[in-house]
Formats: structure tokens, C-alpha cells, sequence
């Protein structure tokens, strides 16, 4: 899960598909990145905290980190949450960049519609309930897609 700042979206998402992974018995390797180093080492965002938190889902243990090109060899599916980090992951990733693996989350919920996670950085704590609630759906179906019937 990237975002540019893996501080608001991004480990959102990350705690919500590790969660629902976890419930549908899922064994997966869920992490987050952001393609900008402006708060490496910090703690997620405290309204992306508490709104989790309020879901039952604890992120308070996250911490932030730069996306790395070994990133793009590691996992399977990179989901990014608008295009600019699109972009971004595919220079960070120079020679491993492989366009198979990479998504906008969204594009999970309305296919080929390049929709975007929106940033709530600069908003307010409405905003974030709102970007909880699209990343929750579009996660909820991630799980549908690949969970075993
Ligand atoms: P995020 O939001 O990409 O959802 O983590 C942002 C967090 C921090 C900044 C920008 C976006 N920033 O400019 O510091």
C-alpha cells in the first residue's frame, strides 16, 4: 500500500487489508511505503489513528518508511492510492518496475476508471472517515478476489 507520505492513507490501508487478511484466514505479508522520505520513522497520523482505532483496528505500531525499488521485487500487488504515487513508485523502481503488479486501490471498486484515494492531509477529521470508508471497500474486495471459495 503506498501513498506519498505513508503517514495518512497509506497505513490505513495497510492495517484495514492486514485485518481483514487476518479474519478471512488469509496468510499474507500486508505493509505500507510512501514514495516521499518526509516522515520516515514516525508514527501514522493521529486522526488515521484514532479512526482505526475506532474500527478496532490498532496502527498505532506503523511506522513510516520510503518506498525502495526492492519493494517492487518483494511483493506481489503494490497498490497505490492516486496517480502521482503511480508515477513516483514507477521512477523509484527504475529497472524492476513491473506494471503488472502495480494498481490504483480504487480501480479494485470501479475498474478502469483511474479514480483516487483523495489526501486528507491538509483536511479534516471528515475527510479521513471518508478516506477510511473508500479504502475499507476497496480492500473488502481485494479479499473477495483472492480469498479461496
Ligand atoms: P499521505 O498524506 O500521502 O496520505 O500520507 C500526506 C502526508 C504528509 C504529506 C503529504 C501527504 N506532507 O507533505 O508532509
Amino acid at each position: 500500500m503506498v501513498c506519498l507520505g505513508n503517514i495518512c492513507r497509506s497505513p490505513l490501508a495497510e492495517g484495514i487489508l492486514q485485518y481483514k487478511a487476518e479474519v478471512a484466514g488469509l496468510d499474507w505479508v500486508v505493509a505500507s511505503a510512501g514514495t516521499a522520505g518526509y516522515h520516515i520513522g514516525e508514527q501514522p497520523h493521529v486522526l488515521s489513528q484514532k479512526i482505526s482505532l475506532a474500527k478496532g483496528i490498532d496502527i498505532s505500531t506503523q511506522r513510516c518508511r520510503q518506498f525502495k525499488k526492492e519493494d517492487m521485487v518483494e511483493f506481489d500487488r503494490i497498490y497505490v492510492m492516486d496517480t502521482n504515487n503511480y508515477e513516483d513508485v514507477k521512477q523509484i523502481s527504475k529497472n524492476a518496475w513491473d506494471e503488472k503488479k502495480v494498481s490504483l486501490l480504487l480501480d479494485e471498486l470501479y475498474p478502469g476508471q483511474h479514480r483516487e484515494v483523495p489526501d486528507p492531509w491538509y483536511g479534516t477529521e471528515k475527510d479521513y472517515h471518508l478516506v477510511f470508508d473508500m479504502i475499507d471497500q476497496a480492500c473488502e474486495k481485494i479479499i473477495e478476489k483472492y480469498k479461496p471459495r
